[in-house]
């Protein structure tokens, strides 16, 4: 990202999250360009970053969205994603969510267990309505990521067995309320080989085989999301491997291709900004503290995730020693990284953390009371706010009516 961090550092303070749109838009291009001649739709992930003007800004380019709860759904609404490009999915809907997302007339609902199978049809029942649906299936292939993003063996609480959903085709096939359009699998986030993939695809397409077969006639064929980005060194996948999988495992069948990428549309088009408050040696261990914190950006913390980090504005003959980046969170587990090569650094100096626009921002939280940061876009060449700087008021706005 070519910026002048310093400045928009200044103009909107910090901890600042900042979101180049042109490289976003790049990377849709890049992956809608991949499917080139056959009948596609990128259901950008909202979890990754649900700011409206990011929806947005894909919606124009013509993205559908992957959802995972009816705030999700609303959100691609208001943003502009035509209904029926919209996908909800999820493991534990609840009723009102079902409802709220039949009555908008979304694209499809994709469920992931009989029980909830058997919930949609009674609420598309009750409203007179047929849903429309697919069924995630669980392929059972290890997708080589780690564990707390892996989703796609049957030890995960993700999805349908193979057997199961093509019971669940059946059933739905047969029902006045349920419309069994697609088929879909994730098997796991941050994939950067190409294989567990094109298994899975390989597997499920021969699910929609068996199915045609038995007249069942599957027209979305959803492979999720999942495609790896480089956060520090990684080799991963390219959009026209990724495709070309896809068409090989779908080969001879008439589908429209969907994926559900997230962390491919955002991580990289993303920084967070935090200035340092203080240095200190505890014993021979430097640590720089900064203004943001594990709040702010979860992941080095949650999954030990490498994130880059960079001291801007200063020389670059400057010399480094390392260093813990930690926030103010009272947690020994609130850091950006760890032994992170450093210059020496003073009070208001600018670090960037690179490649945090994607589950940054989402996964924030008031933790110590500490008000959510401002989020700010870059398209070209100008910028602009796209999320105020969150305040204590707006923090402790429905508790202050209970003081007694
Ligand atoms: N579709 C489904 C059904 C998903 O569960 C996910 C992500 C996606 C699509 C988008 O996956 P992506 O393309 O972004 O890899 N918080 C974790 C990532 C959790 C991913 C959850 N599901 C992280 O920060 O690494």
């Amino acid at each position: 990202m070519k910026l002048d961090a310093i400045a928009l550092a200044n103009k909107y303070g910090t901890p600042l999250y900042v979101y180049d749109f042109d490289y976003i838009e790049n990377r849709y291009s890049t992956l809608k360009d991949a499917f080139a001649g056959k009948k596609s739709l990128i259901n950008y992930a909202v979890k990754a970053n649900s700011n409206l003007s990011v929806i947005q800004h894909l919606a124009k380019l013509g993205a559908g969205a992957d959802c995972v709860s009816i705030g999700e759904v609303k959100r691609a609404l208001a943003a502009g994603v035509d209904r029926y490009k919209i996908i909800f999915s999820g493991v534990g809907k609840r009723d009102d969510e079902i409802r709220e997302a039949l009555e908008k007339d979304i694209l499809l609902l994709n469920l992931e267990s009989e029980a909830e199978m058997k919930r949609v049809e009674m609420v598309a029942k009750e409203l007179g309505k047929e849903a429309r649906i697919s069924i995630r299936v669980n392929p059972n292939i290890d997708p080589q990521t780690h564990p707390y993003i892996s989703t796609g063996l049957h030890e995960n609480k993700f999805g349908v067995e193979i057997d199961m959903a093509k019971r669940m085709y059946i059933y739905a096939n047969k029902s006045e309320f349920l419309n069994p359009v697609g088929i879909h699998f994730h098997i796991g986030s941050q994939l950067t080989k190409l294989s567990p993939i094109r298994e899975s695809a390989q597997i499920v397409a021969d699910l929609v085989r068996s199915l045609k077969a038995i007249k069942i006639d599957i027209k979305f064929f959803d492979v999720g999301g999942g495609i790896g980005v480089v956060y520090d060194d990684e080799v991963t996948i390219k959009a026209e491997e990724y495709t070309q999988a896809i068409f090989d495992a779908t080969k001879g069948l008439d589908l429209t291709l969907l994926c559900e990428p997230g962390r491919y549309m955002v991580a990289n088009a993303g920084a967070f900004f935090t200035k340092v408050l203080y240095e200190k040696v505890n014993d021979g261990k430097r640590f720089v503290i900064v203004d943001g914190a594990m709040n702010d950006l979860l992941r080095p913390s949650l999954y030990n995730a490498y994130h880059k980090i960079e001291a801007v504005g200063l020389g670059t003959d400057t010399e480094k020693t390392e260093a813990d980046v930690v926030g103010p969170v009272c947690e020994s587990g609130d850091f950006f990284g760890k032994n992170v090569p450093l210059p020496a650094l003073s009070h208001n100096d600018l670090l960037v953390i690179h490649s945090a626009g994607a589950y940054g921002f989402t996964m924030a939280s008031n933790y110590n009371t500490r008000s959510k940061a401002a989020e700010v876009a870059l398209e070209g060449g100008a910028d602009r706010l796209i999320r105020q700087r969150e305040t204590y008021e707006d923090q402790v706005r429905l508790e202050l009516d209970y003081l007694k």
